[in-house]
């Protein structure tokens, strides 16, 4: 059965951190949600003073940031002194666990900056896990070639081409998530396989394109939230298009969100405002 279009939530301009301007689909309202991504931003923009101030020293507790550059180079840096390069093409997969205290701050003063920033809810039993990353440069992101012409880039989950089966570099997540980036030329049509249990959406960045069965045009900058199916099928349209495509598997939990606290009791959430305030938030 085909996924259709279920809802839209339109990416809506706001800023975060020490003014970066963005668009929030997802966690633009906390009901806003998909169980388990709480939220999405994108940022783009040529304009530095859209982005220069970045995201300085801010913590996170029970839940993981995915950040996907498509163009810029960010740095990342942690209370443990873990120090990444984020460029672009490339991906940081980062578990905050019990608690981490990072900065993400562009390490460029013109020329474009863009890409995504995801939020995906742990499980209970996990949300207090150490924190880790896994840091994947461009090179180590799969890229399949379409017979149509496009492509495809595989950061977590997996295609099968020409009945060969091939992984993204992310593993090792109790939700199971599928995160593809996917070119399409004009007209090009593109389906895959996303599991019944999974829920999923995609998000336009570029171009036209059309979801599911009957085709559906969907808007541009907005979260498109798919129905119940075990499969995705998408059109571009005349400019051709590019999106990325996100499922994963529902928690079912309750979720207590403070800010970059997400939990699932109220008494949960005070205690990470404790600790953090006593400098607690990372102690093992
Ligand atoms: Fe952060």
């Amino acid at each position: 059965m085909i996924r259709n279009v279920q809802t839209v939530i339109p990416g809506i301009a706001t800023s975060d951190g020490a003014g970066v301007k963005l668009r929030r689909s997802l966690g633009g309202q906390q009901r806003i949600r998909l169980d388990p991504f709480l939220m999405l931003d994108e940022f783009s923009s040529n304009d530095p003073n859209d982005y220069v101030a970045g995201f300085p020293s801010h913590p996170h507790r029970g839940f993981e940031t995915v950040t996907y550059m498509l163009e810029g180079h960010m740095l990342h840096e942690d209370h443990l002194g873990n120090q990444g390069h984020l460029k672009t093409g490339g991906v940081q997969w980062m578990t905050a666990g019990r608690g981490i205290i990072h900065s993400e701050m562009p390490q460029q003063v013109s020329g474009a900056m863009r890409g995504f920033q995801l939020w995906i809810n742990l499980p209970a039993k996990e949300k207090m896990k150490a924190a880790g990353y896994q840091d994947i440069q461009v090179e180590d992101i799969p890229t399949v070639n379409l017979a149509n012409g496009g492509l495809l880039k595989i950061i977590a989950g997996s295609y099968v081409t020409s009945g060969e089966m091939v992984a993204g570099p992310i593993g090792g997540i109790t939700t199971e998530p599928l995160f593809l980036d996917v070119h399409l030329p004009i007209g090009g049509e593109f389906d895959h396989v996303v599991p019944e249990a999974h829920n999923a959406f995609l998000y336009v960045y570029e171009g036209e394109l059309a979801v599911g069965d009957p085709l559906k045009a969907v808007p541009k900058q907005a979260a498109v939230v798919l129905g119940k199916g075990d499969h995705l099928k998408v059109k571009a349209g005349s400019a051709g298009a590019q999106f990325i495509v996100l499922a994963a598997l529902p928690l079912g939990e309750p979720i207590v969100q403070h800010g970059p606290f997400v939990m699932n009791t109220r008494e949960e959430i005070e205690q990470a405002i404790e600790d953090y305030q006593n400098n607690r938030l990372t102690a093992s």
